[in-house]
Order: C-alpha cells, then sequence, then structure tokens
C-alpha cells in the first residue's frame, strides 16, 4: 500500500521517461498551437474570445480537470451550432492554441487526440 505514493514521486523526480502528467509537461508543439490559432479565429471567434479560456478564468473552470474533458467539450459539442464537424487534428490544434494561450509550455510530440493519454492529463495552469 505504500508503494504507490512512492512511485509518483519517483516520477515527479524528473527523469525523462516519465510520461507527462500535466499540461506543463510540454504535451503539445509551437506548431500545433498557432494552427489552433488560425482555426479559433475562423471558428470559434464569432462567438468567443481567447480571453475567455485565458487566465484566471479559464483556470477557474478547468484547473485540476483531465484534459479529455476540455479536448471532448470542444470536438463534441463546439462549434455550438455544428457540433462533431471539427477532426482530431482541429480539435486537438484548437486545445493546444487555448494552452499556449494559459502560457502552458511547449514539447516536441504534438498533442494526440487520444483520450486515455488526455485523461492521464491534468490541466495545471502555470499560476495555479
Ligand atoms: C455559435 C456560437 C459558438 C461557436 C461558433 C463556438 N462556441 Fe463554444 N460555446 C458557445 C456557448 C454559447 C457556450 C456556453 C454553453 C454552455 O456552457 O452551456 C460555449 C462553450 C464553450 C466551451 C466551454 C466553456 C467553459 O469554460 O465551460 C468551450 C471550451 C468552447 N465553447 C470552445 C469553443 C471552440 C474551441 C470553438 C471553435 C471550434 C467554439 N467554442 C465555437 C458558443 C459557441
Amino acid at each position: 500500500m505504500r508503494a504507490a505514493p512512492i512511485f509518483v514521486l519517483a516520477l515527479l523526480g524528473g527523469c525523462g521517461e516519465a510520461p507527462p502528467e500535466t499540461t506543463l509537461d510540454g504535451i503539445f508543439t509551437a506548431d500545433q498551437a498557432q494552427r489552433g490559432a488560425g482555426l479559433f479565429d475562423t471558428h470559434c471567434a464569432r462567438c468567443h474570445s481567447i480571453q475567455e479560456f485565458s487566465g484566471r478564468a479559464f483556470a477557474t473552470v478547468w484547473s485540476g480537470v483531465p484534459a479529455s474533458a476540455l479536448y471532448l467539450r470542444i470536438a463534441n459539442t463546439m462549434p455550438l451550432d455544428q457540433p462533431g464537424s471539427l477532426g482530431t487534428p482541429q480539435a486537438t490544434a484548437l486545445t493546444a492554441h487555448i494552452f499556449a494561450a494559459n502560457d502552458m509550455p511547449v514539447g516536441e510530440t504534438p498533442l494526440s487526440g487520444d483520450l486515455e493519454f488526455l485523461t492521464g492529463i491534468l490541466i495545471t495552469p502555470p499560476e495555479s
């Protein structure tokens, strides 16, 4: 029963092999976030501003929530008048854009739309 917390601490210890656990672990690329910014202008900006999804407003709603929840909210329910019209590459790029807007660090691997992966990532704004 004691092994689990020790194992978690070992993962947090900074070994390069550790799987990502939060949005601070470099889980999307700069290119992907940039693509997401363009998609946001095209598909989302008529109803939203990125300010709604950044800073304190974002942290209040999404801090500590699995990344899968944000991804699915976008992929399955947005745009409100055309739900489900975004493909996985679009929905992941939009999610990456929102993470970048919250000063989350970029990494080398694009954000995946794999739900098992996304469920294991906790949304963690840098300021929280
Ligand atoms: C036609 C208007 C419209 C468009 C276009 C639209 N949305 Fe929304 N979106 C809404 C409304 C209205 C809500 C709030 C609905 C609710 O919470 O019941 C919402 C809610 C959301 C939420 C949840 C907000 C939160 O903090 O709980 C996210 C995330 C989101 N939208 C992302 C997007 C993205 C990304 C796009 C572009 C692909 C998009 N939306 C396009 C109208 C729109």
